[in-house]
């Protein structure tokens, strides 16, 4: 097994089609474009608008990446679903998911690790290829942000940062022969720190809350939206993205230099132009698509590398480094050769 790898075979994404400007929001919140722009770089997002939900977002996703890859959905083995936003409390979305894909039978697992979910299902479905259990797996990111925002001026920090959409992609295995050729994952590094879990988090409803899921002096209260600690946030981003890059290239000997393209959690252009300074990465191999569609958590990086393809900012062979980092906290990298 000394030669077996994963490498992304095929990407796919879906955007849903209500596009909702700084100005829109400006409607019904006290928040202005200037504002939104200039402290996260943000000029526009897509919110749903048909009621439908993430596996819905997922599906369209999914079934391109999967065509994408050259395969047939039965030769998926195993839907790893990253969100925050599931379709339900339980079962798990990857369960929505699969059932629309029309693929029973195959494990179907959700992962919950928000804004770096992707990385974490990446490295986990990695991690099956090279123990040689599985040659094809679907891992999406999705998220429908836009029915769980508080519209009121009490919730505006974080509605203004959330858009809708959907990522996956298939990790397919493959031999590799020569690393600075051959595409392949080289490592996937985690990293979670509960301390902070109620720095940026939903407190209902939940089972930990009390006697009830959740009261109606809560809702009223707005229990049910994200709570955030923005500076906090963003200091230990910035700290942690840093970081977790620099422990990926270390592990695989390789150099920052080296690196063709970085691809960035988008939580706010912002932290990510601070990362690219400290570790004085060049502006132009740095690929945000933050503007166009705000944070789309768990989504992000699998739709930056998607639009990144498209405009042939990414191109096969180049070596890649993709960093997230998000409630949890939690944060994670991955290199690998695309
Ligand atoms: C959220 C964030 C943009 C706020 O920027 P900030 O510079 O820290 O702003 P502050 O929270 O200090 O707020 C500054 C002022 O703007 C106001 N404000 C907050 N949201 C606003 C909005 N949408 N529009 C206008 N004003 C707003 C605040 O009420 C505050 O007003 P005050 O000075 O009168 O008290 C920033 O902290 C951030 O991006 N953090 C990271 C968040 C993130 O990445 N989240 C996703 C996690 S993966």
């Amino acid at each position: 097994m000394k030669n077996i790898y994963s490498k992304i075979s095929g990407i796919g994404k879906c955007i849903p089609t209500k596009r909702v400007t700084n100005d829109d929001l400006a409607k019904f919140l006290s928040t202005s474009d200037e504002w939104i722009k200039q402290r996260t770089g943000i000029e526009q997002r897509y919110w749903v608008e048909n009621n439908e939900s993430t596996s819905d977002l997922a599906f369209v996703a999914s079934q391109e990446a999967i065509s994408k890859a050259g395969l047939a959905k039965n030769d998926i083995e195993m839907i790893i679903f990253a969100t925050l936003s599931p379709d339900h409390f339980f079962p798990g979305t990857a369960c929505f998911l699969q059932e629309k894909l029309g693929i029973p039978g195959i494990a179907a697992l959700d992962v919950r690790q928000q804004c770096t979910g992707f990385l974490y299902g990446m490295s986990i479905a990695d991690l099956y290829i090279r123990q040689g259990i599985y040659k094809n797996i679907l891992v999406v990111g999705a998220e429908v942000h836009s029915k769980g925002l508080d519209k009121t001026d009490r919730g505006r920090d974080v509605t203004v940062l959330f858009g809708d959409g959907a990522g996956a992609v298939v990790l397919s295995r493959t031999e590799v022969n020569d690393p600075k050729r051959d595409s392949h994952i080289y490592s996937t590094h985690l990293h979670a720190d509960g301390t902070y879990a109620k720095e940026l988090w939903v407190p209902a409803p939940g089972m930990a809350n009390g006697s009830e899921l959740i009261t109606q002096a809560e809702v009223i209260d707005g229990a049910q939206y994200p709570k955030m600690n923005g500076r906090q946030v963003f200091t230990h981003a910035v700290r942690s993205m840093c970081d977790v890059i620099m422990e990926g290239l270390k592990h695989s000997n390789l150099t920052i230099e080296e690196v063709d393209f970085f691809a960035f959690h988008q939580a706010n252009l912002r932290i990510n132009e601070k990362v690219a300074s400290l570790l004085k990465i060049p502006e132009k191999k740095v690929f945000n698509t933050i503007q166009k569609y705000g944070n789309t958590t768990a989504a992000t990086i699998p739709i930056g590398l998607y639009d990144a393809l498209s405009e042939h900012r990414l191109t096969p062979g180049m070596l890649v480094a993709s960093a997230a980092f998000g409630s949890g906290f939690t944060w994670a990298s991955s290199i690998f050769r695309y």
